[in-house]
Order: C-alpha cells, then structure tokens, then sequence
C-alpha cells in the first residue's frame, strides 16, 4: 500500500500542468469526481487496524499535495481561472447617461396623443413618393401653379418620382386601401426644395389628420381643432379660422391660436398680432374622394396638417429653426420628455 501512495506522489508531483487541456486533465485524474485517490479510500477496509490511521492521513496528505499543485497553477495563470468568483458584488453599480429625447419626438408624441384620446389612429408611408399620391390624386394635376407652393425635390432617374413635399400623400394610400370611416393621422418627414435660413428648411416634419365618415361637417373640423389647440396650448388656448386655399380641400381654412404669452395682448413672438398660425385645414375636395374611389355623395370627410417644427418653435420659444437639425447636445439636453 506504501508503495502504492508513493508512486501517486511521483505521479502527481511528475505531472506537467503546461495550460488550460493539461490542467483540466490533472483536476480530472486527481482531483476529480471519478479520480484515482477515491480508490485508495476504498481500500481503507483491508488495511489492519493498528494502521487504518496512518493510511488514511496518507491519502489525505496526496489529496492535499494534488490541491496544492492545482491551486498553484491555478492563480499563476489567468487562462485557467474562474472569474466568476472574482466579481466584487458590495462595488457600487455603472452609472449611464439616459440622454434626453429630442425635443420634435417630444413634440409628436405629444401631438400623436392628443389625437389618439379621441380615436385617431397613426398611419404612415413613404418617404420617396410617386407623382400620383403627392400631387395628381390631391388635385394637382400636371402644370397646375399650386404646384409651385411646394418647391420639390424629383428622383433623377425617374420625375414620376419625388420626395415628399406633405404628409398628405400619405393620407391618399390611405383613403385608397382602408375600409371607410377613416379616422387617423400621419406623422412624418418631408422635404422641400428651399434654401436653409433660421425660417426655412429643406426637410421638416408634419403630422396632419383626415377623418372621412357619412356626414361629416366642418362643425366637425373647428370643433376637433378647438380640442386640439386646448389640449396642447392650454385650456385658455382660443383659435380663429381664416379663409384660404388648398387644392385638395374645398372649402379650406388657416387656423390661428391665441397668443399664450400675452394673452393676445401682443408681444414679439405673435409680432404685436395676438395670434399665431399653426395649421391648414378645410374640407376634403371631392375630386379627391373619388381619386381614391370614395363616393363623395355618400361620403365628406375633413384634413388638417401642421408642421411639428413650428408648433415646437411655439412651445419652446426656440427662434432659429436650423437648431432642431444641428444636434447640439447643449441645445438637445435642454428638454426633457414629461412623461
Ligand atoms: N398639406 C398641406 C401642406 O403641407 C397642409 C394641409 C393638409 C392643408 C390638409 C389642408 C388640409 O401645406
């Protein structure tokens, strides 16, 4: 039995751990569930009496050498270590910089809210349109001059295809292929050809509405955008309509809100006014309805659009309109989502 303790030790204190394979098949051969030590403790029985004690410190002083010849390697080389174990748990957590929403997601969340409270729903579609449902199908024919209000940027390739000067396109996809009535509102980018200067963009972001269903009227229109201009200005908040054109809507309409900083007293923001625009509107054209292939003698409907732009130069006081694309974070870090 001596002996075979002995040779054990050479075994074991002759083994070469070199890297991680070698060191996993020490920790199997003697350290291991199945390792060869576990069979010495079986033999215990057999040994006398007198010696059992011996025998037994024997084995444990080999369990020990081969632990120590592990451990050894085991902190020498950080290959093979366990780091699980070395995680400091009383450390204090990462700290991480949650940033700020910009403000015009701010501004169309709150918007998109307003408008899903009285059932609403969001529609969106390309920003890449073709000829027909951002201008033709709105009533805009080839050449007509109403073209002109919205300087437009056309894919090379092909002029059938533009980038979307409103959201309005939009609102054609959607009176195409929905099942009548109609009540959403369509959020997005668009994009016109004029230069850039603190009151003009190339792109900028609209959200505007239609709701088409049997009698709808224009009590209907002013009604929904007095609740509009209320929840997002304030209960205070008063509009007025003024006659206008679009050529998708007929009759159509600008609509004003009261100033809320002087109480329509006049002040440099509303330029002495008392008021300040913030939207278009009107009665959805006829013509219209049935470019999508709605009956306009069973059905009327009403649009509005606004800029998100504007209404967030109106929240926030911001007068240069550059700033909402240039992203300075010290401009960007100053709003903070309310909700
Ligand atoms: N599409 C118009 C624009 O971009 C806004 C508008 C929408 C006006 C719906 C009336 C009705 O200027």
């Amino acid at each position: 039995m001596e002996d075979k303790i002995k040779e054990i030790s050479q075994q074991i204190e002759a083994f070469k751990i070199e890297g991680k394979a070698t060191h996993e098949k020490f920790r199997i051969q003697f350290l291991g569930s199945k390792n060869i030590l576990k069979n010495l403790f079986s033999e215990i029985r057999n040994v006398p009496t007198d010696k059992k004690k011996a025998f037994g410190q024997s084995i444990n002083a080999l369990k020990n050498q081969a632990q120590n010849k592990f451990n050894a390697f085991t902190d020498s080389n950080e290959e093979v270590q366990d780091n699980s174990s070395k995680i400091d748990l009383s450390l204090p957590g990462d700290t991480f910089n949650l940033g700020s929403r910009h403000p015009l997601s701010i501004v169309n969340e709150e918007i998109i809210d307003i408008f899903a409270r009285i059932g609403f729903t969001v529609s969106e579609g390309p920003e890449v349109e073709d000829d027909w449902h951002n201008f033709t199908g709105l009533n805009l024919p080839d050449e007509h001059p109403a073209r002109d209000m919205q300087d437009t940027f056309f894919i090379e390739k092909n002029p059938d295809w533009l980038l979307r000067t409103h959201t309005s396109s939009v609102q054609m996809r959607v009176m195409e292929s929905n099942e009548l009535p109609i009540r959403t509102i369509t959020p997005g980018r668009v994009y016109r050809n004029e230069a850039i200067s603190a009151r003009a963009h190339c792109f900028f972001h609209q959200v505007e509405g239609i709701y088409i269903d049997k009698k709808v009227s224009f009590a209907d229109l002013k009604q929904t955008i007095q609740y509009f201009a209320k929840e997002m200005f304030g209960e205070k908040a008063k509009i007025r309509l003024r006659p206008s054109y679009f050529p998708f809507t007929e009759p159509s309409a600008e609509v004003d809100v009261s100033c809320s900083l002087c109480d329509t007293k006049g002040c440099n923001v509303c330029k002495y006014t008392g008021w300040l625009e913030i939207l278009g509107c009107g009665m959805i054209d006829p013509n219209v309805l049935k470019n999508a292939g709605i009956d306009p003698n069973e059905y009327s409907g009403f649009a509005f659009g606004m800029g998100i732009e504007r209404m967030a130069m109106l929240k926030y006081e911001v007068k240069d309109l550059r700033m909402w694309s240039e992203n300075d974070v010290r401009f960007l870090n100053q709003f903070k989502a309310t909700w």
